[in-house]
């Protein structure tokens, strides 16, 4: 079967690429379209940022996506756009680059495709130009030779041009891409690329092929193939099975599907658990969270991923599936040790249960790395308290990056419960907390570091749960 695609508004009809190729290789090196750059070839820089439209609804959504982590059998029933896209639509700068030109926004070449891409997603999606989203959505673009300033300058100009009547779409006959044929089973050699379009399908391929790798969004897989050339024999995209793209919100649970992206999952987040919704503002970029998933970054069973230690903390459960049936397991026996989980061979995860929190319990997390945004975890705590009467009745505290896996600091939270919330009940928690880890010096921290950063968390949690002006970092 070949893969279809529009790519800036032309059909393509793919049949002879490996399946692990990345879009940006194929764009550079089939198309020849040069303007989407390689900086890091790891989700990190956003020099290779693409805009990807699928229809959501009947409507076009626009996302921005970094090429280099996205696979090619993944455009399979898009429209592409690339930075050449932009100005081939018509004989005048697109307002996303007029706007930089008059802002003198516009930097080298390898970094300004990245910065047009992404902009241009922003001003198609019609957010808001607030300072808050500009920040957020540039957040992915690096440039470390000179500033922002006139990038947000351009980006406040777009608000403008969401609201011209005449503003034209990227994608002119939204049609178009429903009479695209699909395709469930893409081969090129002997290597498969899966696409099934329901769960009985991703059920059964999963079966049929239990070695099979499992790509949600592929943000972290995606490196398998950009930086190591890594062409394994099958790949299992679960993006496409409607029933894991589903998010419920119920009285008790908010369930969310193993195939909604962090972007999806946001809205309902900001809405129920905001503590949260913050913390997933701080994976990656918006280009990353636009493809990755929670069910991803859980299946990863990263001792420093961010979701890991917030749905412990929240005794969040999973359904996971196979062709045996399903079973119900919590996401703390999940993750098993480094980089394990108890997935057998051919189950996957359904779907993700967050329980709501009940009348007296708080949620808080605390990612600490060395940027704000778009870094990785040095170390992550991640806190469900119910404190009564300034009596802690109830708490769960959970780190990433203190050992092998997310886990419980069980001895921090013995001493803690049943006792005053006070400053003085957590003068003996340095030491609670080096009972509960032994964790490794590396880059990103030393193991002193990590453990002093770690019984901080505890400080900043009792501060923050007892003093009435939240601790708030504002960014300047
Ligand atoms: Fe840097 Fe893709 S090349 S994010
Ligand atoms: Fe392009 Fe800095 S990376 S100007």
């Amino acid at each position: 079967m070949a893969i279809h695609f529009l790519l800036n508004g032309v059909l393509r009809r793919v049949t002879d690429v490996a399946p692990a190729t990345t879009v940006l290789r194929y764009l550079r090196e089939t198309e020849r379209m040069i303007g989407t750059k390689e900086g890091c070839a790891e989700g990190d820089c956003g020099a290779c940022t693409i805009v990807v439209c699928r229809l959501e609804d009947g409507q076009p959504a626009y996302r921005a996506i970094n090429s280099c982590l996205l696979l090619v059998p993944q455009l399979d029933g898009a429209a592409v756009f690339t930075v050449e896209g932009l100005t081939a639509q018509r004989d005048e700068l697109h307002p996303v680059q007029q706007a930089l030109l008059e802002n003198d926004g516009t930097q080298c070449g390898f970094c300004t495709p990245g910065f047009v891409m992404s902009m241009a997603a922003f001003q198609q999606g019609g957010e808001p130009a607030t300072d808050d989203n500009i920040h957020e959505m540039l957040s992915g673009n690096l440039c470390r030779c000179t500033g922002y300033r006139s990038i947000v300058a351009a980006c406040r100009r777009l608000e403008a041009d969401t609201a011209d009547a005449d503003r034209r779409p990227l994608l002119e006959q939204p049609s178009a891409l429903e009479a695209l044929p699909s395709c469930a089973d893409y081969r090129d050699d002997n290597l498969i690329f899966l696409t099934p379009r329901s769960l009985a399908e991703l059920v059964e391929v999963a079966r049929d092929y239990p070695d099979a790798q499992f790509l949600g969004g592929g943000t972290d897989l995606g490196l398998l193939f950009s930086k190591d050339h890594k062409q394994p024999r099958a790949l299992i995209s679960t993006s496409r099975v409607p029933e894991l793209k589903r998010i419920e919100v119920g009285a008790e649970t908010i369930q969310i599907g193993a195939a909604v992206t962090y972007s999806e999952a946001l809205p309902y987040l900001d809405e129920h658990v905001p503590e949260f919704a913050d913390l997933v503002r701080r994976i990656g970029s918006r280009q990353i969270r636009n493809l990755g998933t929670i069910a991803g970054n859980l299946a990863n069973a990263s001792p420093i991923g961010d979701t890991p230690p917030c749905l412990i903390a929240l005794e969040a459960m999973l359904t996971l599936r196979s062709a045996a049936g399903t079973r119900r397991v919590s996401v703390e026996s999940f993750i098993t040790g480094y980089r394990k989980t108890v997935l057998q061979p051919g189950e996957f995860i359904e779907t993700i249960h967050v329980p709501r929190l009940r009348a007296n319990q708080r949620f808080f997390a605390y990612k600490i790395s060395k940027r704000f945004d778009q870094d990785i975890s040095t170390t992550i705590g991640a806190f469900r308290i119910d404190v009564q009467n300034s009596v802690v009745r109830d708490l769960r505290a959970v780190f990433g990056g203190m050992a092998a896996q997310p886990a419980r600091a069980v001895s921090a939270e013995k001493a803690l419960t049943g006792r005053p919330w006070t400053a003085e009940t957590l003068a003996g928690i340095d030491a609670e907390v080096a009972r509960d880890f032994s964790p490794i010096d590396d880059h990103r921290g030393s193991a002193a570091y990590r453990l002093r950063a770690a019984a901080n968390l505890f400080r900043r949690l009792q501060l923050e749960t007892t003093t009435e002006a939240p601790l708030r970092l504002e960014l300047l």
